[in-house]
């Protein structure tokens, strides 16, 4: 039998929601949020939604994996190209000193790895160091990014030339998987942030802070907090990138626009 999930329940979930991720739920998610917490309803038995809101109330580890759950975490290698153009000829380029990058809302590490990819092309032969973090708010997007495991449907997005370098075929029980190889991972770290919290002082200041496709699900006073918390991050100078339909505009006016997607702080 089918449990729906009532317009009031909605409601309840959609509060929680925001109250701890930020995300402004749309009317038109209702079945998006019943059909995804519909295995945890299963998983614990119960028989309404009403029953599972009132179980996270009281346990924290389930409200992560509620919030594992609920977020969208769609991503690719080298999503939006011209961003990894403007990283490998506007800035690596002109490099001399290390490099930090933030992958914030970085999902599965897709685009940690393709930024590691290019500094590595362009940084490793001037013997400059360089190194990304990769942070979500989601715990197994997180763990996926730090076992550097894909399934073989992401080949594609990748150029031969850095799937020799830096791809390692999948056997046996990793058959279907390929793993970015250690050389390169030994650069990326990972950590749980919730950007809707202060941005921790120990994380360090980055050259580049990539915060793409994740504004799109949130109202326009947490777009705000969100951008201005990680620009506390972003060195004077260092480069803030947005996804393609997204924009600062009548948002905030901590960076400066240099080209649609691309912000500069001064
Ligand atoms: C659609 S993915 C974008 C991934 C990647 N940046 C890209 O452009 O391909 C959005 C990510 O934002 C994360 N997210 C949502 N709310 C967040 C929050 N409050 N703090 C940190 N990450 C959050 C989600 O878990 C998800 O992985």
């Amino acid at each position: 039998m089918t449990i729906r999930l009532s317009e009031r329940e909605f409601e309840k979930f959609r509060k929680l929601i925001h109250d701890v991720t930020g995300i402004h739920m749309k009317n038109e998610k209702t079945t998006l949020i019943e059909s995804r917490l519909a295995k945890r309803l299963r998983h614990f038995e119960m028989s309404s939604y009403s029953q599972y809101y009132d179980h996270l109330q009281t346990d924290a580890l389930e409200l992560q994996v509620f919030i594992n759950t609920i977020t969208t975490n769609e991503t690719s290698f080298f999503r939006e190209p011209h961003h990894f153009e403007f990283l490998k000829n506007d800035i690596l380029s002109k490099r001399n000193s290390m490099v930090r990058i933030w992958s914030a809302a970085g999902s599965i590490g897709a685009e940690a790895y393709s930024a590691a990819m290019v500094c590595d092309e362009v940084l490793e032969s001037k013997r400059i160091g360089w190194e990304i973090l990769c942070s979500d708010i989601n715990v197994d997007v997180i763990n996926q990014a730090q076992s550097g495991l894909y399934p073989n449907k992401f080949i594609p997005q990748i150029t031969e030339r850095y799937l020799k370098r830096h791809c390692l075929k999948g056997f046996g029980q990793q058959e279907g998987l390929f793993i970015v190889d250690d050389h390169l991972r030994a650069h990326l770290s990972f950590r749980r942030l919730n950007l809707m919290e202060p941005a921790p002082s120990d994380i360090g200041e980055f050259d580049v802070i990539f915060l793409r496709n994740m504004l799109i699900y949130f109202n326009t006073p947490e777009r705000k907090y969100i951008v201005e918390n990680v620009v506390t991050r972003l060195k004077k100078g260092g480069y803030l990138l947005i996804g393609h339909s997204e924009s600062l505009f009548n948002v905030t006016s901590c960076v400066k626009q240099v080209s649609p997607t691309i912000y500069i702080k001064l």
